[in-house]
């Protein structure tokens, strides 16, 4: 409650809004922030842009606790795209919420998104991919947990590179495919990162090679790697790495198909939740291993920030990032128990 008598305008705002609330309880305002009406639960929205990938049902199972433990609704809407994103926020606004926590399906949405949201007075916090303005520029008065994307592509490309050398494969004989998505900066941020420390690690430029995914799942990574594996046919050895699990995982799937395994190339992830499945198999494939992040924290702690935000006037830290550890075969079930993740 400190934080907020400090701010002016809004502090002025919310303890009107709070005062009017106590008075008015019984009585729904759904575009307003005050109390909810008395029995009736607060309403806070959680959109995400792939509903179907592990890291989002991660983030929603842990945003699900938070509601629970702090008898507050949630209400999880996959937004695949941006029409749906921009008709989810007036629909929550319909249904009486009064903020919502967004992975945006597209980080140029965010002057609308900021838009809609104050139209219908709602509070709002990023999760995971930061809105650009139109400026192109990060939008950092728009609040925000992330990643901390240059550290942990570092993880990653450290983590390969060790167990590159590990494995003392000829340098002439081995490259490194990148599956990158550069017009998410976060995923630009984590792939630069991995480069980095390949290079740093002594693995020559020259033998590290991008492929662009057109889209960010299985089907458009696994595209990306196969036209740089029919371009660099010789290649004996493959190091891959990509922004999240899926963008290695696609990658996996084009070299298995051209016959490569897990003696001959090596493959790194990120997320630690969309790989479980692969580690789980049977026999060992090039998906070596994976950076584990927070989706708990990251569910968990923006849908509570933002339940105290409407409910207390308990503004949430502007940015906050989180960082991540490898998982392999070996270890995965144990790190991700230690890490409250295991489901
Ligand atoms: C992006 C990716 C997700 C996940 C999150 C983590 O949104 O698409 O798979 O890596 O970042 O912040």
């Amino acid at each position: 409650m400190r934080d907020w008598t400090m701010k002016l305008s809004a502090t002025v705002f919310s303890i009107i809004a709070m005062a009017i609330g106590v008075g008015v309880l019984g009585c729904d305002k759904p575009a307003s922030n005050t109390a909810s009406p008395a029995g009736s639960k607060v309403k806070i929205g959680y959109l995400v842009k792939q509903p179907d990938e592990p890291w989002f049902q991660t983030e929603w199972a842990f945003a699900q606790k938070a509601a629970d433990e702090n008898g507050f609704e949630l209400i999880k809407i996959g937004t695949t795209d941006g029409e749906k994103a921009l008709a989810a926020i007036d629909n929550l606004a319909a249904n009486g919420a009064k903020g919502f926590v967004i992975c945006t399906p597209d980080t140029r949405l965010g002057p609308a998104i900021v838009a809609k949201a104050k139209a219908n007075d709602l509070k709002l916090m990023t999760v995971d991919d930061q809105f650009v303005g139109s400026d192109g520029k990060v939008m950092a008065d728009v609040h925000h947990l992330g990643v901390a994307a240059r550290d942990v592509g570092h993880v990653s490309g450290q983590s390969l590179m060790d167990e590159f050398k590990k494995r003392k494969w000829p340098l002439e004989q081995t490259a490194a495919c990148i599956v990158t998505f550069d017009e998410l900066d976060t995923a630009h941020e984590r792939t630069e990162g991995i480069i980095e420390k390949l290079i740093e690690g002594g693995f020559p430029k020259e033998r590290i090679f991008r492929a662009p995914q057109k889209t960010t799942d299985i089907p458009g990574s696994f595209d990306a790697a196969n036209v740089l594996l029919t371009q660099h046919g010789d290649v004996k050895n493959w190091l891959v790495a990509g922004m999240n699990d899926t963008a290695s995982l696609g990658a996996v799937r084009a070299l298995e198909g051209r016959n490569f395994n897990a003696d001959n190339a090596i493959a790194i992830g990120i997320n630690g939740t969309d790989c479980i499945d692969e580690f789980k198999k049977a026999k060992p494939t090039p998906f070596f291993g994976s950076v584990l992040m927070e989706a708990n924290v990251h569910g968990h702690d923006t849908t509570l920030a933002v339940y105290k935000w409407v409910s207390q006037g308990i503004e949430p830290p502007l940015t906050k990032f989180t960082g991540g550890v490898l998982i392999t075969r070996s270890d995965f079930e144990q790190k991700l128990k230690e890490h409250g993740m295991w489901r």
